[in-house]
């Protein structure tokens, strides 16, 4: 027998039970007692081991993005983007590289319906040869805030209150009141796209600005944008109540029912750039991810399509355990200085050594699928086997030499120490031409989850004309159609 060979898994199953370290379980029904009635012997290690087992099956759920479905497929290039990324696995069209991706909600807990008005996570890892790339993104093209310093507040009012554990209107809109900059996500919250119908029919967004560099070193801005081929579909408010009535899962399943039968979604993938040499040219930050890049002045061009054509086999192990993080990317791909995509960097690996411990990236499905080295060992559950007797660096017994250099975005960095806000806020021009996009259906949709919210007993009336000052220089008329709702003349 190779002692070595016997990887846990359950390919390897014995045909009948045991214990963690193999012995045979000759009953897994009763407990080892004094006579037939008890009490029952500490020495039964197999009832021990399996209540203490049980005891501990659950793991910190994510801070944020609890909820959430996996799945399993490929990308594939369709279009040459090598002009602009020296990426490896965008090396040219026809290339294919194993994905997973988790879609997730945000704010309720691992087991909330998946009917709530909330955005959607949309996460992808591509497995590629010079490691892994994840493109942590969600269903909306934009965000909250713009400073990742307030991201801890804003998920606390979000949240259910600390008190009652229940979502409050107030809470949310007293919290936001101080933040004009989230009205353009909030004109995706509360339209109609609030509640997706499912994962299949929803777009992705990395949101962030991220840069591509190709092989000569030139950058240039990027965000990416997923569009399913089968279209964007949602749920009214009182389909969402059915829907959630029936199953609080009904995403979860339509996403592994579909793969099952063999009708995988489809995604493609566009990108949009702009030359950092141009970035003033607008009337906005485009490193502001508060701001869409308007597809008329900066048009999609495609990259690729993904398709989920794998359903996970463990949900544990593929959703529970699956780590993304928006500092993983590879070479010609890079961040940029976004300050909330600098503050992301941070924060994910973080929580997953928190959530996870310290060798999160060493479970199968976070692990890279291509060779790795490095002198970063030990800790707690490592389960790699080495057997190097040199682990410093450099040594003169250790041939390992540094990887080939790859570029990193060429701008020249000044400033002083400053914490500020940015020069061209622009809060309310997107959201106000967003609201104007809608049909007057939409549109009256829209101004009456608003009225809604803002009818909370527990919202004052500053807070109440605080928004409604807000929305009206976004769109006069949406501020006069609240004020005149609520009773209320804005406060400007
Ligand atoms: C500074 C702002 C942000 C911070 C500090 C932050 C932090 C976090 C944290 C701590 C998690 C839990 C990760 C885990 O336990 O594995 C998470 C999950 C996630 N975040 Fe953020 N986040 C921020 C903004 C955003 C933005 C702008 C997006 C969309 C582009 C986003 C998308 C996601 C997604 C999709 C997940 C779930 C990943 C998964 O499926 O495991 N987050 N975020």
């Amino acid at each position: 027998m190779d002692p070595y060979k016997h990887r846990p898994s359950s390919t390897h199953n014995a045909p009948f039970w045991t214990t963690n370290s193999g012995a045979p379980v000759w009953n897994n029904n009763s407990s080892l007692t004094v006579g037939s009635r008890g009490p029952v012997f500490l020495e039964d290690y197999h009832l021990i081991e399996k209540l203490a087992q049980f005891d501990r099956e659950r793991i910190p759920e994510r801070v944020v993005h609890a909820r959430g479905a996996s799945a399993k497929g490929f990308f594939e290039v369709t279009h040459d983007v090598s002009h602009l990324t020296c990426a490896d696995f965008l090396r040219a069209p026809g290339v294919q590289t194993p994905i997973i991706v988790r879609f997730s909600t945000v704010i309720h807990e691992r087991g909330s319906p998946e009917t709530l008005r909330d955005p959607r996570g949309f996460a992808v890892k591509f497995y590629t040869r010079e490691g892994n790339f994840d493109l942590v993104g969600n269903n909306f093209p934009v965000f909250f805030i713009r400073d990742g310093i307030k991201f801890p507040d804003m998920v606390h009012a979000l949240k259910p209150n600390p008190k009652s554990h229940l979502q409050e209107n107030w809470r949310i809109l007293d919290f936001f009141s101080h933040h004009p900059e989230s009205l353009h996500m909030f004109s995706f919250l509360f339209d109609d796209v609030g509640i997706p119908s499912d994962y299949r029919h929803m777009d992705g967004f990395g949101v962030n600005t991220y840069s591509l560099i190709n092989k000569d070193g030139k950058a240039h801005y990027v965000k990416f944008h997923w569009k399913p081929t089968c279209g964007v579909k949602c749920l009214l408010d009182d389909e969402a109540v059915t829907v959630g009535g029936s199953n609080h899962s009904h995403a979860t399943k339509d996403l592994y029912d579909s793969i099952a039968a063999g009708n995988y979604p489809e995604w493609k993938l566009f990108i949009q750039t702009i030359d950092p040499d141009h970035e003033d040219k607008f009337d906005f930050d485009p490193l502001d991810v508060t701001k869409i890049w308007p597809e008329d002045i900066v048009p999609l061009q495609p990259v690729g399509r993904m398709v989920l054509n794998k359903n996970i086999d463990n949900f544990f192990a593929e959703n529970e355990q699956l780590a993304f993080c928006p500092a993983i990317v590879v070479p010609g791909i890079h961040y940029s200085d976004d300050k909330l995509l600098q503050t992301r960097i941070f924060s994910y690996a973080d929580t997953q050594r928190h959530r996870l411990g310290p060798n999160y990236l060493m479970l199968p499905a976070n692990a890279p699928k291509c060779a790795l080295h490095n002198n970063h060992h030990d800790g707690f559950m490592n389960f790699m086997h080495r057997d190097e007797e040199v682990n410093y660096f450099p040594s003169r017994y250790d041939p390992v030499r540094h990887a080939e250099s790859f570029p990193l975005p060429p701008r020249v960095l000044t400033g002083k120490r400053e914490k500020c806000v940015i020069d061209k806020e622009n809060n309310f021009k997107q959201p106000g031409e967003r609201y104007r996009s809608f049909d007057p259906a939409r549109q009256e949709r829209f101004v009456h989850r608003w009225v809604q919210a803002l009818s909370d007993t527990w919202v004052t009336h500053e807070i109440c004309s605080i928004w409604i000052s807000y929305w009206s220089q976004c769109d006069k008329s949406l501020g006069q159609k609240l004020a005149t709702r609520l009773n209320v003349r804005p406060s400007m």
